[in-house]
Order: structure tokens, then sequence, then C-alpha cells
């Protein structure tokens, strides 16, 4: 048989990669896995507690409807409604939102209704790795943004270009971008009848409560917005898989087209497990979010010291966004991020993955998970760093 030369021009997963020089360590201190970017912790009781009785129900393990099971629409709907609109002003219809295998499926079912192989897709660097792989396994053509500047990606337009896709909060940025510049960004899709699409996994581990963004306010926003959502992280279900996409009735039609062949349903006990979390563990979901926002503070305050002279770029979420200090400009020998990663986890004990899995090149990044670290872990994980800088 022959394989598609696009596909296995494709890398592997980072995070299996990122792993593969765990197994060569012999000894040495506890290691810090700060390369992960799923809960460590369970789910909320309430949620396992209702699974428990929905997967002994007679229809606990019948296909859900495609559309999306009415008790979660319902919920997500009224979540988006009040979080987005606080004011009033905006009204997500049921009809509007198709829940999903999870965040993942969503892009990819998404880009595949709007782009074609030989299309273009802008795509602001650093980028999500799994949106980049999947533009070339589908044969789009990912065209980088190096700075989030409306009036550069503007120049990035053509007759090819589909979509424009932003992450915010960005993985592995962290960085959460402001309302005004994600409305930038809708209008030149707007001007150019372009997709925006607009990841927002993390957009409950904000630090602030404002809606994240005006664009459901817009009278027209669903002929522009895919607006993609995910559970995994808000509730800590991320092998429930399911996430979902939030544009137009039409488009919905049209996804549904995708996840019928490729999954039929959003998993039932996934949905349900979501409609659960939404209306009854709220205080469980800002109790987690409280906790990593925690972890955030002290990470930012180990970090502004440049332990081992590592600087932080970016934080928030869930990620440390950190440049290395073995690069061209930095004051040791320089190495490539692939080389720093294998020595920070041989000798340091600390896992992690290198930025060029979310760049075109390398560029001396590595992404940190600091999320699932206790206060006491991201001190020894700073103490290791200073080891690395003064060893070199
Ligand atoms: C930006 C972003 N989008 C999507 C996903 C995937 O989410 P899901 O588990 O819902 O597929 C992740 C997971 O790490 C992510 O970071």
């Amino acid at each position: 048989m022959r394989l598609l030369p696009r596909t296995l021009d494709v890398p592997t997963s980072p995070i299996a990669d990122a792993h593969r020089w765990v197994t060569e360590r012999s000894g040495g201190p506890p290691l810090l896995d700060l390369s992960q970017a799923a809960p460590a912790y369970p789910t909320a009781p309430v949620i396992a507690e209702h699974i428990a009785r929905v997967a002994a129900d007679g229809d606990g393990g019948r296909y859900a409807p495609p559309p999306g099971l009415p008790v979660l629409l319902d919920a997500f709907s009224d979540e988006l409604t009040r979080s987005y609109g606080p004011d009033g002003t905006v009204s997500i219809s049921d009809e509007q939102i198709l829940p999903t295998g999870g965040c993942n499926q969503a892009f990819c079912t998404a880009v595949s209704t709007i782009a074609e192989p030989g299309s273009e897709v802008i795509v602001p660097v650093p980028y999500y790795f799994n949106h980049d792989m999947w533009l070339k396994l589908d044969g789009i053509v990912p065209r980088y943004l190096h700075q989030l500047d409306v009036d550069q990606a503007e120049q990035l337009v053509n007759e090819q270009t589909r979509a424009l896709v932003l992450v915010t909060p960005g993985n592995p940025s962290g960085a959460t971008m402001e309302p005004e510049l994600i409305h930038q960004f809708y209008l030149l899709c707007r001007r150019h009848d372009l997709a925006l699409i607009i990841d927002e996994t993390y957009r409950n581990f904000r630090t602030v409560t404002d809606p994240p963004h005006r664009l459901f306010a817009e009278p027209d926003w669903d002929d522009t917005v895919i607006s993609l959502h995910s559970f995994s992280k808000d509730l800590a279900i991320p092998g429930y898989r399911v996430g979902a996409i939030v544009s137009s009735e039409a488009f919905k039609v049209e996804v549904l087209k995708f996840v019928d062949c490729v999954q039929i349903c959003a998993p039932r006990i996934g949905q349900e497990a979501t409609a659960i979390g939404l209306n009854q563990a709220r205080d469980w979901r800002q109790e987690q979010v409280d906790r990593i926002n925690l972890a955030l503070d002290h990470f930012t305050q180990v970090m502004a010291r440049q332990p081992g002279a590592f600087s932080l770029a970016s934080a928030g979420a869930y990620f440390g966004w950190v440049r290395h200090p073995f690069t061209i400009d930095g004051p040791f020998e320089p190495l490539p991020t692939d080389e720093v990663i294998r020595r920070l986890v041989l000798d340091h004990g600390i896992v992690a993955i290198p930025g060029t899995a979310f760049t075109p090149s390398d560029e001396g990044w590595i992404r940190f998970s600091y999320a699932n670290l206790e206060p006491a872990e991201i001190d020894e994980f700073a103490q290791r760093l200073d080891r690395m800088g003064s060893k070199s």
C-alpha cells in the first residue's frame, strides 16, 4: 500500500515524543512532569455519581441524537448566553451548538467544512500543534502569522484563504487576547468573507470573569465566527471526549455530515457528564480554576528571577511559554531545543514540550505546564533550572 506523502511528512504528536527520554532515565530525582495539559485530578463527585447511574440505565449505551442531547444543548446555551452577555445582549440557541468528540474534532470537522487541499488558513505563531497537524494532514496550507497584528494578517489574505485561527487563552502561550483585538480580527475576516475560528478551550481559566469577547453580540456573528469549546479541562473529563462548535444553524447541518461519518454522535456518556457538570458543578469548577490560578501566581513569581537564565515570555491557563538560554543570543553555548529537552529530562528530571512543536522553526522556546504542580514542586522546578544554568 502507498501512504500519502503529506501524512508521512507530519511529525508524530509531541507529547509521546517528550516522554521518550523518560524511559531512558535511570535514577535521579523524582520526575517533575510539566509536559501534560490534562487535569491530574478526578472529575467532580456529582459527575462521577451521575455517570454511574447513566451507565446502569437501559439507554446509557445508546447513540445520542447526532445534533446533541437536549439537556446538554440547554445547559450550554444558557451558560454561553450568560457568560458572553451578562448585560442581556447575547442569545445563543441550542441550534447554534453542535457537541463534538472533543475540541480537536470540532476543529478538524469545522476546517474540513470550509477548506480543501490547496486552501490556506492563517495561523498565529506559536500555534496549537494539533491545528497545524490537521491542516497539513488535510492538504491545507497554514500561513504563519508571526505577530498578532491585524495589518500583518491582512497581508497574508489571498484568493485561497478560507479562515483565520485564534486560540485564547493560548496553548502554548497561555496569553489571553483582549476582546478589542479579537474584534479587529473578526472585522478583518468579515471584510474578506473568511471564517474566524476561535478556540476557547481555556476560556474558564482566565484570571478575569468579563466576557472573553463581544462577537456573539454582533447581529450576524454566525456568518463569520466558528467558536470552539472543550469540556476536557473545565470538567476534568478529557477521556469522555466532549467539545462543541458554536456557529450558525446552517453550519451545524453541514458539519454534522462529517461528524456522522467519523463518530455518528458525540459520546452519550460524555454529553451526560458535561450537562450535569454545567448544571451542578459550578462551585467545583471555580475551585479548580482558583487553585490553578494560584499555581500561575507562584510560577510567575519564581520565573521572574529568571532561574538558570530561562526567561518567561507569557503565562496563563495551564502554560508558561519560556525561552531557554541555549540560543545564539543567550549566555551559554547554543543547543537545539530537542537537546535542551533531553538534558532537562535525563540530567534534571524535568519533562516539558519543545517549542518546535508550536513554531515552524527552532526559536529556543519551551512550553512548561505548571497547572498540575504543587507550590513546593514549582520551587523545586526553579531550583533545577538554576542548577542547569550553573553547570553550563
Ligand atoms: C487549544 C486546544 N484546543 C483543543 C484541545 C483539545 O481538546 P479536547 O480534549 O476537547 O479535544 C486542546 C488540548 O490540549 C487545546 O490545548
